[in-house]
């Protein structure tokens, strides 16, 4: 498997309780490297737009209310099949089916709570990596 990219959200229930750092150290233990990380407060527009392929579901307004809500960190992770490899890391988007050891199983308590996004496929990494960062911001 080559190397390459993912995109990464530590949501706003991350940086309340202070988990930025613990979540990052489950991060690197599983062989990613975090080459790009800055903490911003999303708009309700960027929000709307990073999410827009969930217009249509009953939980949209809810989830745009919730990542606008507190400050979230954005980053690029890299790595050797990085997009499934942090997938993985993350567990299941539920986080009472999640596995042992998974950031979600760890830390989130409820699906819309669910502490951390990653892309799901190489191309909407590109285009997720594209909205939140210039080149000159990822350091490989
Ligand atoms: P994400 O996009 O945030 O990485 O999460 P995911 O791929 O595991 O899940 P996805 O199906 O893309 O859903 C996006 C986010 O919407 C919220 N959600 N809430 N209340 C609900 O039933 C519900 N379902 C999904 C979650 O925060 C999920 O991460
Ligand atoms: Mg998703």
């Amino acid at each position: 498997m080559a190397t390459e990219r993912t995109f990464s959200i530590l949501k706003p229930d991350a940086t309340r309780r202070n988990l930025t750092g613990a979540i990052n150290a489950v991060i690197e233990k599983a062989g990613l490297r975090i080459v790009g990380q800055r903490r911003i407060r999303m708009s309700r527009e960027q929000a709307e737009q990073f999410y827009g392929v969930h217009r249509e579901r009953p939980f949209f307004g809810e989830l745009v209310e919730f990542m606008t809500s507190g400050p979230v960190v954005v980053q690029v992770l890299e790595g050797e099949g990085a997009v499934a490899r942090y997938r993985e890391v993350m567990g299941a988007t539920n986080p009472a089916q999640a596995e042992e050891g998974t950031i979600r199983k760890l830390f989130a308590r409820s699906v819309g709570e669910n502490t951390v996004h990653g892309s799901d496929s190489a191309e909407n990494a590109q285009m997720e990596i594209a909205q939140f960062f210039t080149d000159d911001q990822i350091v490989g």
